[in-house]
């Protein structure tokens, strides 16, 4: 025999849903994550019912003084969710209703779950993107700091993972600055989108009571309320725009990271992570891994996942609210607390690594990243760019099978290719100076990397 349990929406049922079942339904177990707004949200609600005569002002008193109640309890935490209760906010109206009796069934007047759930939802994901530009912002200062550093430390630039042209590390540094500000930038208009009210919406066509979104908007410190009610129940935008976010963010964190593991391997040897973020090796004792790093782009794996998984959800659904809504939490919730992480984490590991600025330097002396100097070198005296190209890859033929570099050729060798070369080619060839020469707009030449420094402390 089932037994009929009492549920808040039971009036019409006859029969109870089997445990299993309800457990399948139930969301407590994750939506607790949000207790905190739901009853800042209802605390908003009930304070605008007083204000507006919905309900008298000694029933919304008594119900604010419970809500107040419940989250110092909540804080304290002292709250026991039931799966019974479905959810957190049937969990918080039961609470609610032991803690002051039956008045408590006053407050879910002119109020939905599906514009409580929703509100609860901009409550939390506001919070969470404040955290996510703080963190993003300290990010970009180390990142800047570090630029500064090295804004005269030389390394190769590489395509297709070969060395291509010597840049400054200062330069290649402030291209991931580039890519995070314009993360922040996504994360910001975010925002905007997250910070309306869908409170008052109600189940999805608004209310007969003479309630008063404004209110409820200002007091939950909201930019304005939703102008269309049906939109304000279904929407999940704010969410998938965050997951999008997150996801590019995490590539780009995952770019870096893959950066990092490669530089600290034996054959590069750029930089050294410091040993509060690298782990040892349970069997090889001279191990020391960039766990961390490998896990910032492992973890893009999970972000990326719960962006399909919430456009897979929302793809067809009807209007208004839907119960597949619900599964748009755990994948929020588990991408915020991955990227405010992940973000620590990579500050942290980029701060306190070592550069070796030697190895690095060193590393564009002995290979040909100066090729294009030479073509360039050329080209400046007149030859056309495409014979000086030619005239320069025979060179390095040349060099490769005599086990030479291009500023290893004596000078009498380069007169016989090319009466136009003199003295000043070694100069040239120097990496330094073919950093510093790259002077155009935006290019690695240290006075254009001052200056991207400059505007970035700016902004
Ligand atoms: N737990 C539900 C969710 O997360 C709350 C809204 C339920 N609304 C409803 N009409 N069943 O979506």
């Amino acid at each position: 025999m089932m037994t009929k349990k009492h549920k808040l929406w039971g009036g019409r049922f006859e029969a109870g849903l089997e445990d299993w079942v309800e457990e399948f339904g139930a969301s407590i177990s994750f939506d607790q994550k949000m207790a905190k707004y739901d009853i800042q949200g209802s605390l908003a609600h009930v304070t605008m019912l007083g204000e507006t005569g919905i309900i008298t002002a000694e029933e919304a008193a008594a119900i604010k003084a419970g809500l107040e109640k419940l989250l110092e309890q909540y804080e304290a935490g002292q709250l026991v969710f039931t799966v019974d209760n479905e959810d957190i906010h049937m969990n918080i109206e039961t609470l609610l209703t032991a803690e002051i009796g039956p008045v408590a069934g006053k407050l879910h007047t002119a109020r939905s779950r599906n514009d409580q759930v929703a509100t609860d939802m901009h409550l939390y994901l506001k919070a969470k993107l404040k955290e996510v530009l703080e963190k993003l912002d300290h990010l970009c200062s180390v990142l800047v700091n570090l630029a500064d550093k090295h804004t005269y430390t030389i390394m190769p630039g590489y395509t297709h993972l070969q060395h291509a042209q010597p840049v400054s590390f200062g330069h290649h540094l402030l291209a991931y600055y580039n890519m995070f500000a314009r993360d922040r930038e996504r994360f910001a208009f975010n925002l905007e989108h997250t910070d309306i009210s869908p409170l008052g919406a109600a189940a999805l066509a608004g209310t007969t009571f003479p309630i008063d979104r404004e209110r409820t908007s200002d007091l939950l410190g909201f930019a304005k309320p939703y102008s269309n009610s049906l939109d304000a129940v279904s929407d999940r935008d704010f969410i998938l725009e965050f997951l999008a976010n997150a996801s590019i963010l995490m590539m780009h964190m995952s770019r870096i990271c893959e950066e990092v593991i490669n530089w600290c391997s034996k054959e590069f040897s750029f930089i050294s992570l410091s040993d509060t973020f690298s782990t040892g090796s349970s069997i090889m004792p001279q191990k020391k891994n960039p766990d961390m790093a490998e896990l910032i782009r492992g973890k893009s794996g999970r972000v990326y996942g719960n962006l399909l998984g919430l456009l897979t959800v929302m793809k067809s659904l009807p209007l208004a609210y839907n119960k597949d809504l619900q599964e748009d939490k755990e994948g929020m919730f588990d991408t915020a607390e991955t990227v405010t992480v992940a973000l620590d984490i990579l500050a942290g590991m980029l701060d306190t690594m070592t550069v070796h600025e030697q190895v690095m330097s060193q590393a564009t002396e002995q290979d040909f990243s100066n090729a294009t100097e030479l073509a360039d070198y050329l080209a400046d005296k007149g030859l056309p760019f495409r014979e000086a190209h030619a005239v320069v890859g025979k060179l390095v033929l040349e060099c490769t099978k005599a086990g030479c570099y291009l500023q290893d050729v004596p000078l009498e060798r380069y007169q016989e290719i090319s009466d136009l070369i003199e003295e000043d080619i070694y100069d040239t060839l120097r990496s330094h100076t073919a950093v510093e020469r790259r002077q155009s707009l935006g290019g690695t030449g240290f006075d254009q990397v001052k200056q991207q420094i400059q505007q970035a402390r700016k902004k």
